[in-house]
This record gives C-alpha cells, sequence and structure tokens, in this order.
C-alpha cells in the first residue's frame, strides 16, 4: 500500500488533502499537534470513505525531540513513504522560541520539517516514486528585507510588534523554499530521480490559520480568502498528478509561480542548509 506523511494534516489545507489522499488509496498519517482535532478528521475520513486507511499521529514540528520520535515509530513500522506533504505551520502573533532556541515559527515550519526529511530519506528513496510537496507562500517575499541568516544567528529579543511577527513569518516561508532548492540539488548530487519536490502557494485560505491574527486584519481579510478545498488544490495536483515530470521550483495554481531574488539565491540554500545540519546535528544529511 502506498504511503502518505501529511504534516498539519488535521485542519485547513492538509486536512483536505489528507482525506483526499486516503480516498486515492494511500495509507494516510495525519501528523499535528492536537489529539482530539487529528482523530476527529480520520474518524470523517473513515465515514466518508469506508475502505479508506489513516491515523493521526502526534507531533509538535518545533519540538526535534518529537519529530525525531514521531520519525523512529514511522521508520519501525514501515518500510517506504510515497508521500510527504511538509504542510504544518502557523503564524504567532508574539515571538515564541522552542528548546533549542529557534524562532518558534521557523523551527515548525523549516527545522522540523528539515529534520523529518532527513529522517525519513532512507523511505522516501525506498519508493519507485516519492514526492516532497513543501507549503510555501507568496509571503517569502516579505523574507527579502530581512538579513536572512543573521535573523537566523542572531534570533530577536521578546517583542510582541505584528509587524515583526510578519517579517518572522515570511522568513519562515523563504526558508521552505530554499529548502525545497536544497532538496533539488541533494537529489542531483546523490543520482536520485525518483523523487520529485515542489514548494507552492496555497492563495489566502480561508482557515484556522488566521486565528492569532488581530480581529480588525481578520475581518477585512476574510473576504477576500478562498475555501480550503481551493487551497488545497495546487497541494493535491503537485502530489498526485501522473503527468508531472517536473522537479522543483514554487508553484501557484498548478503552475511554477515567481520566486523572490533570495528564494532563488544559490549561497542563501547553501548557507541555511549548512546551518540547519549544524544546528540539528546531522553529520550527513539524508543517511
Ligand atoms: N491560510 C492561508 O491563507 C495560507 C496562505 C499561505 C500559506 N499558508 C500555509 O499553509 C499551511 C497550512 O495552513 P492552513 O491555512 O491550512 O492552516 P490551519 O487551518 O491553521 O492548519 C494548520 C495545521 O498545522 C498544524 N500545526 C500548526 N502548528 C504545528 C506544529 N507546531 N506542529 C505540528 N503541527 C502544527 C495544525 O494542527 P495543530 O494546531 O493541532 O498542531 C493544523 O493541522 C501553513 O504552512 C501556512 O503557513 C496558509
Amino acid at each position: 500500500m502506498k504511503v502518505a506523511l501529511v504534516t498539519g494534516g488535521s485542519a485547513g489545507i492538509g486536512k483536505i488533502t489528507s482525506r483526499e489522499l486516503a480516498k486515492q488509496g494511500y495509507h494516510v498519517l495525519i501528523a499535528a499537534r492536537d489529539q482530539v482535532k487529528g482523530d476527529s478528521v480520520v474518524a470523517q475520513i473513515k465515514a466518508d470513505f469506508p475502505d479508506a486507511s489513516a491515523e493521526f499521529v502526534a507531533v509538535d514540528m518545533s519540538s526535534y525531540d518529537d519529530v525525531r520520535a514521531l520519525c523512529e515509530d514511522i521508520k519501525a513500522r514501515f518500510d517506504h513513504i510515497d508521500r510527504l506533504i511538509l504542510n504544518a505551520g502557523l503564524f504567532t502573533s508574539r515571538i515564541r522560541k522552542n528548546e533549542a532556541g529557534h524562532e518558534y515559527m521557523f523551527a515548525a515550519t523549516h527545522m522540523g520539517h528539515f529534520l523529518m526529511t532527513h529522517e525519513l530519506m532512507p523511505l522516501l528513496k525506498a519508493s519507485d516514486n516519492a514526492r516532497i510537496v513543501v507549503t510555501s507562500s507568496v509571503a517569502h517575499w516579505v523574507g527579502n528585507v530581512l538579513n536572512f541568516m543573521d535573523t537566523i544567528e542572531n534570533p530577536p529579543k521578546g517583542d510582541k510588534g505584528m509587524l515583526k511577527q510578519f517579517l518572522l513569518y515570511g522568513r519562515s516561508k523563504l526558508a521552505n523554499i530554499l529548502f525545497v532548492n536544497g532538496l533539488v540539488k541533494y537529489f542531483k548530487d546523490e543520482g536520485v530521480d525518483t523523487i520529485q519536490v515542489f514548494a507552492y502557494h496555497p492563495g489566502g485560505v480561508k482557515s484556522e490559520f488566521y486565528r492569532q491574527f488581530p480581529d480588525m486584519v481578520t475581518k477585512v481579510v476574510f473576504p477576500f480568502l478562498v475555501s480550503e478545498e481551493k487551497g488545497a488544490d495546487t497541494q493535491i495536483y503537485l502530489a498526485t498528478d501522473p503527468n508531472l515530470k517536473a522537479t522543483g521550483g514554487h508553484w501557484c495554481r498548478r503552475n511554477p509561480d515567481f520566486r523572490s531574488p533570495s528564494a532563488k539565491s544559490e549561497p542563501l540554500t547553501k548557507q541555511l542548509w549548512e546551518y540547519s545540519e549544524r544546528a540539528l546535528g546531522i553529520d550527513r544529511f539524508g543517511s
């Protein structure tokens, strides 16, 4: 049976993609923090598609111990992974840090996914055709205005400024695209042609994502947002379309999309990759 892991699969875009993958016959591992919410999504999938196979697996993507423990469990139970949907992400209205001292959005959105991909690489390589789909955002353009590596190596001090938070959110989404660039290079260097990898922007989506935005912003923005189903369309396309032969890049509405200058930068791609390996104590990525 084909196996898919969807981080942030218990709500919003990830929930729609989890349902679709389960409907298409994948065994779907839905990974997120809230067990009650996750179990109810699994129950709904099974009620709607009685032959579907899905389960909830608890993980906080900002906790590297959590990510390692989940990957150990997965490696003990499965010998391949066919779809890795790196979708978990959030906006925090105040600066928070994880146990390693990384700013929370960056930790959950980039570092946790980098670590998860490293840990699960042998299972991805064991698939005859695997795909990795990373949810980024048009907000990655905002990351351009920061001195990217400097703000990572010297995290900002406690502050609750909404503008700063938005910059940091944009930075985490820029990291998503740089990670995809790095994976393309990694697969090329390793001579692996069985794994495709994509970043994409889902559009502005009416989901729980906006729960930490000020009410005023939500009221103004909400009428312009699309449904969760529309938001998940490109993610599902990149994960499942049998005719898609491309790899890499940042996509939107099923097509390659503009990347900011920083998102195309080879030096930034390299610097972030090396920083992530160093900070996570990874000697050789993927092994
Ligand atoms: N909505 C938009 O307009 C929009 C636009 C561009 C990009 N995006 C991106 O799209 C992705 C999905 O967003 P969405 O709109 O579907 O949001 P959502 O409805 O809030 O869903 C987010 C999912 O991620 C999980 N999650 C959040 N923090 C986590 C953590 N630390 N560890 C593990 N799981 C975590 C949530 O479950 P738990 O809370 O239970 O952990 C939930 O399943 C995110 O990466 C977001 O940045 C969204």
